[in-house]
């Protein structure tokens, strides 16, 4: 029988996408379609959004609505089912989802998302004609009220299953005591079996108290989360609820991300075709000012936080630098590691090339023509970029956590031998780690038949959609089975 699903989201590639929470939102509904699952995907109207609308229809006014008034509008994104949330005096800004044109997060956030979630919670309610989900999908903190409206608003009819998906615990959507009366829930809710967290108000904390399943996105994750050091403040209520949480490593888009077809590429490839990605490998020498060169290329797609452990790269560019590796990164984020990135470049002419700033089409390049790409995360609840590095044939080298840790496997003797290594791990957080692991990387590199093995058997790896939609669905499926 077909089941409805409402996900929810602060993002949807291709519309509004600051990372790869947007690839997940967007690639999940195709995938659950063959598994007889429909989702509509509810995000914020924000101007890029509403504008890609087409077949639009308004499906609902909600007058006095957190400070204006907002509109439900119906409509295709991009082959999605997306439902807006027009309100422009929420979303319609310069910047990006989350903060300002000066960098700085929006004052009325908890509004804004809290405006989300309440919407949500109202289709679970039936509110809106025409839209009666079974289960609604919230993912991250922005959405984490979901389950509170609906437990603190009443259901007339069947009350919908609510899930959580966390793709990143460090986000947690903290706000102070002072934003709670704005919330339009109850006195009631402001205590530690409520919203309540740490003495303001939690969103991703209320999610994973109220919803009735959680998920993370991977197994590894799903460990993780539940130690003081992975957990960040949430682990003892994460350990309470762990009957209730699984992990389902993310998947690809496999049509988005293909080599053979991908149009950002200059010269398309397969697994028989190697050799053609000396093109692409050329025209990122080009691109970042890179000498030519028959060694090895790095790069690194990535936001530039700690998270990520792009100090790490930079502590290690000396000794990586003598030993000849070149790189090529792009990115954007925190300041100071643009900053010393900059620096690196110009230190370091023809060896490092640095391009900041959000650029898709770049992202693909890099994959298709970069020789491997370095994700020394200190942790990833999944990483997408790593998975995408395997099908372009980028070997991907990463630190050993989270999804990076679920997702390869180590070029090890052992693994080499029995013909199964996919990429390079490392420890996490240790720059001599990931020294070793580029060193590793280049001396297999100046193994063409090793590499090219190497290369190969991770664009035969299934990192599509089908087995984690399967898992999704299975979980929607018992969910509605236990209401
Ligand atoms: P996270 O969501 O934590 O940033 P992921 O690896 O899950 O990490 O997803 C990152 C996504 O954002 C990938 O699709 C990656 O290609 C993309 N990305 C990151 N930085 C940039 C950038 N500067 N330009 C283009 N794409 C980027
Ligand atoms: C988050 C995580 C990342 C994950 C992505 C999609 O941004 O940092 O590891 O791949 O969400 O789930």
């Amino acid at each position: 029988m077909s089941l409805s699903v409402l996900s929810v989201a602060s993002e949807v590639y291709p519309l509004i996408k600051t990372g790869g929470l947007a690839d997940v939102v967007g690639a999940l509904p195709a995938a659950l379609k063959p598994h007889d699952v429909e989702v509509q995907t509810l995000v914020p109207g924000y101007p890029r959004v509403l504008g890609a609308l087409t077949d639009r229809r308004q499906l609902h006014a909600f007058e006095d609505f957190f400070g204006g008034t907002a509109r439900l509008v119906a409509g295709k994104g991009e082959g999605i089912d997306i439902l807006a949330l027009d309100a422009p005096h929420l979303y319609d800004r310069p910047g990006n989802p989350y903060v300002g044109l000066d960098g700085k997060d929006w004052p009325d956030n908890a509004e804004r998302f809290a405006a989300l979630s309440f919407v949500a919670a109202e289709i679970g309610r039936g509110t809106v004609p025409g839209l009666a989900p079974s289960v609604i999908h919230a993912h991250d903190w922005q959405t984490g009220l979901v389950p509170a409206y609906l437990h603190y608003g009443g259901v007339s009819g069947a009350r919908p299953r609510t899930v959580i998906t966390i793709h990143n615990i460090a986000f947690q959507g903290q706000f102070a005591a002072a934003a709670f009366p704005k919330l339009r829930l109850p006195q009631a809710a402001f205590s530690l079996d409520g919203v309540e967290y740490y003495g303001g108000v939690g969103f991703l904390k209320a999610g994973l108290h109220f919803a009735d399943a959680i998920t993370t996105v991977s197994p590894s994750y799903a460990v993780e989360i539940k130690t003081v050091e992975g957990g960040m403040g949430l682990d003892g209520l994460i350990r309470s609820r762990s009957d209730r949480l699984t992990g389902i490593v993310n998947g690809i888009d496999t049509d988005v991300w293909n080599p053979a077809t991908d149009s950002y590429l200059g010269a398309n490839f397969s697994s028989r075709t190697l050799v053609r990605r000396a093109a692409n490998k050329a025209a990122i020498e080009e691109r970042f000012g890179l000498e030519q060169s028959d060694g090895p290329l790095f790069c690194l797609v990535s936001r530039l936080t700690l998270q990520k452990g792009v100090d790490l790269i930079i502590n290690a560019l000396p000794n990586l630098l003598a030993r000849g590796a070149r790189f090529a990164i792009l990115g954007s984020g925190d300041a100071p590691l643009e900053a010393a990135l900059k620096t690196a470049a110009k230190s370091n002419p023809g060896k490092v090339g640095v391009v900041l700033g959000y650029d898709e089409v770049l992202a693909h390049m890099l994959q298709g023509g970069a020789d491997a790409i370095l994700v020394p995360s200190r942790f990833e609840p999944c990483g997408l970029t790593q998975l995408y590095g395997l099908r372009y044939g980028c070997v991907p080298v990463v630190s050993r956590v989270g999804g990076l840790a679920d997702t390869l496997i180590d070029a090890n003797d052992a693994a080499i031998a029995a013909k199964v290594a996919t990429g390079i791990q490392f420890h996490a957080n240790s720059v001599a780690a990931l020294e070793d692991a580029v060193a590793r990387a280049m001396a297999l590199f100046r193994e063409p038949a090793v590499w090219s093995q190497i290369q190969r058997r991770g664009m035969a790896a299934d990192n599509s959609w089908h087995r984690p939609a399967g898992a999704y669905a299975a979980l929607f499926r018992s969910l509605v089975a236990e209401g």
